[in-house]
């Protein structure tokens, strides 16, 4: 793991990593700047590796272990109970790529996720203009070749 550039004016943080487990380790990492409530946006191909990002961050809020964080694809929402500096939070995982249309989206109650205590990451949210419109930020994954990837963070405060 790298860092590619130190963390910039406003609140962009750049990673690139050369594994899985590299980028669970940046998940770990990021989990330290993530104050809740945060709604993030998880954006990246097929495959970048957003859902073993994930894994890092519920790692580091012991939340769960990396092996027992898996795909929301058909659950749509996974719920983790963790704590970060002493204070419970609440770790939501979705991934909405099977959605279609606002109306759907509706059945999930993003709405009621967002308590004081909540971590939501939404994997493919950026599909849904009420999503890019709750975003307190995003999460962006590339492809930078082979297993290379970079991992853009971008806070809204
Ligand atoms: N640098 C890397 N960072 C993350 N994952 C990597 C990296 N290099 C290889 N991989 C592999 O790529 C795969 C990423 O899968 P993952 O399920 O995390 O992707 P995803 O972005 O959530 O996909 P989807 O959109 O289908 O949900 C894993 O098998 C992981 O081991
Ligand atoms: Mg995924």
């Amino acid at each position: 793991m790298t860092n590619a550039a130190p963390p910039a004016a406003g609140r962009i943080h750049e990673f690139t990593t050369q594994s899985g487990a590299d980028t669970i380790a940046v998940g770990r990492k990021l989990a330290g700047l993530l104050v809740p409530p945060q709604l993030l946006i998880l954006r990246g191909d097929l495959g970048t590796g957003k859902t073993t990002l994930v894994k890092g961050i519920a790692q580091a809020l012991d939340a769960a272990e990396a092996d027992e964080v898996t795909s929301p694809t058909f659950t749509l929402v996974h719920e983790y109970d963790g704590a970060r500096d002493g204070k419970p939070v609440k770790l939501f995982h979705l991934d909405v790529y099977r959605l279609e249309g606002e109306r759907q989206l509706e059945t999930l109650g993003l709405d009621e996720l967002l308590t004081p205590d909540a971590l939501v990451l939404v994997e493919w949210g950026e599909k849904f203009k009420s999503i890019r419109k709750k975003a307190t930020g995003e999460i962006a994954i590339s492809s930078a070749g082979g297993d290379a990837r970079k991992i853009t963070v971008t806070l809204k405060e």
